[in-house]
């Protein structure tokens, strides 16, 4: 795909070779998310972080990619407080932001409202959550996640097996990630959910058509067994007409030291797109395993600002200029990575 200009709405948009590309320049802004060293190359853009529904990683995310790259963000955090809430239309916002600012990310309990906004605006619009829909920036963190995974125990993409567990039916980060995982070749994905959270068929359609294996089952224990990789996900309490019926799935599927022993094999990867519900009645991924090797969660959130300062500059058409404007930091750096 041409990068320069593109909204980035959905996962279907990518080739194999997008995806690499995206992972190349993420690999390039290490040393900028880490601190070592700063750059100015968005120096005067100003990013409109749109976001209608609750969140932490992505929204904060997105606009510490922004300012790591030299621009300044704008935020709207709540639908109340916008003027949608009079019956503005989605284009008229659209229109209206996008002349506020060089680039928007927006999230919107809507399926389909992302593409509708973008097709107003004036500058990229990326889809940071439309509904039950898509999540594609997250995709991406997962994939290079599970990419840099896989590399430090001398595996590739191809050929991995990946389990998806919980609410797939309404879950948009396993929607997007199986669709990007399925570029790469004969991957084994097992869906472990209630039956009546199953992953839309169009999508397992699509992963079958692709000549992908694929297994749904109900049964956890045995779902879990040789797989690369468990990425598990919340109940998606929000997309349910009550909490009652919400409350029928909350806490059927959860991970813990003692399943995860049993059932996996060493060294299996652990993925959850978070937030986790670490509520007694959920607790889908257990505390008891925050110090396992093998559990990447933190890891996917730290390259979300790699993934997301990739995908401004590539948009932005910035790659090759970053250097340009680098330096080292003067502020006290050491830390945590
Ligand atoms: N993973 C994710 O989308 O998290 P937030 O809802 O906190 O942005």
């Amino acid at each position: 795909m041409q990068f320069p200009g593109s909204h980035i709405l959905s996962v279907s948009q990518f080739e194999r070779t997008d995806v690499e590309k995206i992972f190349d320049v993420a690999d390039g802004m290490r040393p900028f998310a880490h601190r070592e060293r700063m750059t100015k190359v968005l120096d005067g853009a100003i990013l409109g972080n749109m976001f209608f529904e609750p969140s932490t990683r992505t929204r904060v995310s997105f606009g510490c990619a922004f300012n790591l790259l030299g621009g300044e963000v704008r935020e709207t955090t709540d639908i109340k407080a916008s003027s949608l809430t009079k019956g503005e239309s989605l284009y008229d916002t659209g229109r209206v932001m996008s002349g506020y600012s060089d680039i928007i990310v927006m999230r919107h309990p809507q399926a389909g409202s992302v593409a509708e906004f973008s097709r107003a605006s004036r500058v990229p619009v990326f889809n940071a959550g439309d509904g039950p829909n898509e999540h594609p920036s997250q995709a991406l963190l997962d994939l290079y996640t599970i990419k840099k995974e896989l590399v430090s125990r001398d595996q590739g993409i191809d050929g991995m097996h990946i389990a998806m567990v919980g609410d797939l039916k309404h879950g948009r980060t396993v929607h997007s990630l199986s669709q990007l995982i399925s570029l790469y070749k004969k991957i084994r994905f097992t869906l472990i959910s209630p039956k009546e959270l199953r992953m839309p068929e169009d999508i397992v359609e699509e992963l079958r058509k692709r000549e992908h294996q694929v297994v749904e089952t109900e049964d956890m224990e045995h779902g879990l067994e040789a797989n690369d990789i468990v990425y598990l996900t919340r109940i998606q309490e929000e997309r349910f007409a009550t909490k009652l019926e919400a409350d029928i799935y909350r806490g059927r599927f959860r991970l813990n030291q003692a399943i995860y022993t049993r059932y996996c094999r060493p060294n299996t990867v652990i993925m959850h797109p978070l937030p986790r519900d670490s509520r007694d009645d959920a607790n889908e991924l257990d505390n008891d395993l925050n110090q396992h090797p093998s559990l990447a969660i933190f890891r996917q959130t730290d390259n979300g600002v790699l993934v997301r300062m990739a995908l401004f500059a590539l948009t932005l058409d910035v790659t090759d200029q970053v250097e340009k404007s680098a330096r080292a930091v003067n502020w006290y750096t050491e830390r945590r990575f």
